[in-house]
């Protein structure tokens, strides 16, 4: 069985959506969620799930990165997870430490990549009038946003459509895709999910 940790900054519902899917016959189990903050939604969230929940708070490392990553790492560590899920977790990590999770380490993306990097991205793709907007699974490299996509799905911008709407959208679809993929990814498979 593949150990899966999961790193969260807000509420937390793809960390719920992938911890759900993993029972049975699922070649993965989820052994740590971590935030960055104490007050993450998702922490309460893994912790009534059962799973063991940890937090390193970035704030006290102001501008030093390394020294953050550093003890995130040592955390993460202790629960020797095989496989690292980001799951809207939302600080930039460094080079150094994505190459030691190098090609181990998942994350999703609000946009159709490599549309819309960074953020915002669903009031971008209204303003640029696009018909499709979606999400994407990729593995993480050290550029941010970029690195193989695993999977993505697409969903259908509708006339009149808000960010928080559409956002809502897309969020449902990352509930699926996600979980699709790491069930892939866990099995040692690389080719891309593509939903609907
Ligand atoms: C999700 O929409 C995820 O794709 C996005 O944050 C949200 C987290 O929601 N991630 C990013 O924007 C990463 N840069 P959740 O906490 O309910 O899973």
């Amino acid at each position: 069985t593949r150990r899966v940790a999961i790193l969260l900054s807000g509420g937390g519902s793809n960390m719920v959506a992938l911890a759900r899917s993993m029972t049975g016959d699922h070649p993965a189990r989820p052994v740590l969620v971590m935030a960055n903050s104490a007050d993450a939604g998702g922490l309460e969230k893994a912790a009534a799930m059962g799973i063991e929940t940890g937090f390193v708070d970035h704030r006290p490392f102001a501008g030093d990165r390394g020294a953050f990553e550093e003890a995130l790492h040592e955390r993460l560590s202790q629960a020797a997870p095989d496989i690292l899920c980001l799951a809207g977790f939302m600080r930039v990590l460094t080079e150094g430490f994505v190459a030691r999770w190098q090609g181990r380490m998942l994350n999703i993306h609000p946009s159709l990549l490599p549309k819309y990097r960074g953020l915002h991205t669903h009031a971008r793709a209204l303003e640029a009038g696009d018909a499709e907007h979606g999400c994407t699974v990729h593995e993480v490299t050290p550029a941010l946003d970029d690195g193989p996509i695993l999977g993505q799905a697409r969903v259908p911008v509708q006339p009149g459509d808000t960010p928080e709407g559409l956002a809502a959208r897309v969020l449902e679809m990352e509930h699926r895709l996600y979980p699709a993929v790491l069930r892939r990814f866990a099995a040692g498979r690389r080719e891309p999910v593509l939903l609907p």
